[in-house]
């Protein structure tokens, strides 16, 4: 694997980076997934445009042209040897000599990029379906910036593998506002309803995919506050993201979401969703 750090190729086993970078010491950075389906980068205007949307509100200077970002990618593809891949893009505000909150001005962001093969989500999981649990959202009130910071999301899905289940989806005020690494989605009849853009989720481009693929398989897209007890009354779950695509819940809480099985729009959707990758 090569990867891509401050301008060089090197390979990914060899790329170095101190331990003075702000984000080693303070999670101080932003990154991206973009999935790549048949050596082609997917939906990438909209993963650059949240890239940007991440470095504006922290105020981590740009240190690419989108022409830049773009053949970045392009060369991540075309440097390994699989079809379906997904690229890993990290912006972090740079190497700092003396530790202090305050950054200096004058830093030169770190760029890290690498690529690994996305292989298919395991079949015999799709066909059996995962278990959540459900947990306070500890995180802080910026979950729509991209952020490197991710302890209280690694807590969380900690939390979920002592409850013996795969993950689980955040509560904030009763409200659901995603997974640990995914939005939510819940159908409601001929509904597809998910939380509304706002500071405490991230703007999945996988959510905003299948808001569009909606109608396309006789569903309303609604975004739509979704409390606690709605969840619960749900159809079906899903959880998605660039990496699962669209994953369907079965457990929530040790109790069966519609007959404990995945369900047939989201059976719908996934075969619809191959079309979309095309
Ligand atoms: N995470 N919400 C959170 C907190 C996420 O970490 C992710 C994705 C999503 C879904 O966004 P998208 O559909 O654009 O992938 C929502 C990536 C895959 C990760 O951290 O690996």
């Amino acid at each position: 694997q090569t990867a891509w750090l401050n301008g060089e190729w090197q390979p990914l086993e060899a790329a170095r980076v101190s331990p003075l970078d702000r984000g080693f010491l303070f999670g101080d950075g932003v990154y991206e997934v973009i999935p790549v389906y048949e050596r082609r980068v997917f939906a990438f205007k909209p993963h650059l445009q949240r890239l940007k949307h991440s470095l504006e509100a922290t105020g981590i200077p740009n240190p690419h042209t989108d022409e830049e970002w773009e053949a970045l990618c392009n060369s991540l593809v075309e440097r390994h040897p699989w079809t379906d891949q997904y690229l890993y893009i990290q912006v972090t505000r740079g190497v700092q000599p003396k530790r202090d909150h305050l950054p200096q001005n004058c830093l030169v962001p770190t760029v890290f990029a690498y690529t690994s093969e996305l292989k298919p989500m395991d079949e015999a999981v799709l066909q059996r379906g995962v278990r959540c649990i459900t947990t306070q959202d500890i995180r802080w009130q910026r979950c729509d910036i991209k952020a490197i910071t991710l302890l209280a999301n690694v807590m969380m899905k900690l939390e979920a593998q002592r409850a013996g289940a795969d993950d689980a989806i955040l509560i904030r005020n009763g409200m659901v506002s995603e997974g640990t690494a995914s939005n939510v989605m819940i159908v409601e009849g001929q509904s597809l309803v998910t939380p509304p853009l706002d500071h405490h989720l991230l703007g999945g481009i996988t959510r905003q995919i299948l808001l569009n693929c909606a109608p396309a398989i006789g569903l309303l897209p609604v975004e739509e506050p979704i409390s606690i007890q709605r969840l619960y009354q749900a159809d079906e779950i899903w959880l998605t993201s660039s990496t699962k695509e669209a994953l369907p819940v079965v457990e929530l809480d040790e109790r069966s979401v519609g007959d404990g099985t995945p369900g047939p729009v989201w059976q719908a959707m996934r075969s619809h969703y191959q079309q979309e990758k095309q």
